[in-house]
């Protein structure tokens, strides 16, 4: 009995020393999600626009430039050294450059040009996230 006690609690002291590790690393550097975050906010408000056939010129144009110039950061902030991982993130950038300088005017445009965006999104997911 106690032994199994024991052997309970060395586990919760073994979880709980876990999640404080894991808490830790990634409080030390919020900054990668702060980048996918706030990618993933201008990337909704694009994708809400759509979906409410409410597809304003100017948002959709502050939204990508916002996107832009975030998707920047990515490479600097994470910090991976893999030229995979770079030249995923320059697909995003080039994808979201096209994108701006399409400068949708109406919902068809805007699904057309964030099209292209959600696959870099998604390709560099599939191999890194
Ligand atoms: C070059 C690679 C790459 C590209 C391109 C990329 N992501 Fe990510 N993303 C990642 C990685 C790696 C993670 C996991 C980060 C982590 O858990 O610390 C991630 C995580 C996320 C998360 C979860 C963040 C969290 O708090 O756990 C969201 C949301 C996200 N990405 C949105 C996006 C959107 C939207 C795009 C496109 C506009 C995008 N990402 C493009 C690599 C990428």
């Amino acid at each position: 009995m106690r032994a199994v006690l024991l052997m309970l609690l060395g586990l919760a002291v073994g979880v709980i020393a876990t999640a404080n590790v894991m808490s830790a690393l990634s409080a030390r550097n919020p900054m990668p999600k702060a980048v996918m975050a706030t990618m993933n906010y201008h990337f909704g408000e694009l994708k809400h626009a759509l979906k409410a056939r409410q597809c304003a010129a100017a948002a959709s144009q502050l939204h990508l430039q916002r996107l832009q110039s975030t998707a920047l950061d990515i490479v600097p902030v994470f910090g991976i050294p893999d030229r995979a991982f770079s030249d995923a993130a320059q697909l995003l950038q080039t994808r979201v450059q096209q994108a701006t300088q399409s400068a949708p005017a109406d919902c068809a445009a805007l699904a057309a040009a964030i099209q292209p965006i959600e696959q870099a999104c998604k390709s560099c997911h599939q191999k890194y996230r």
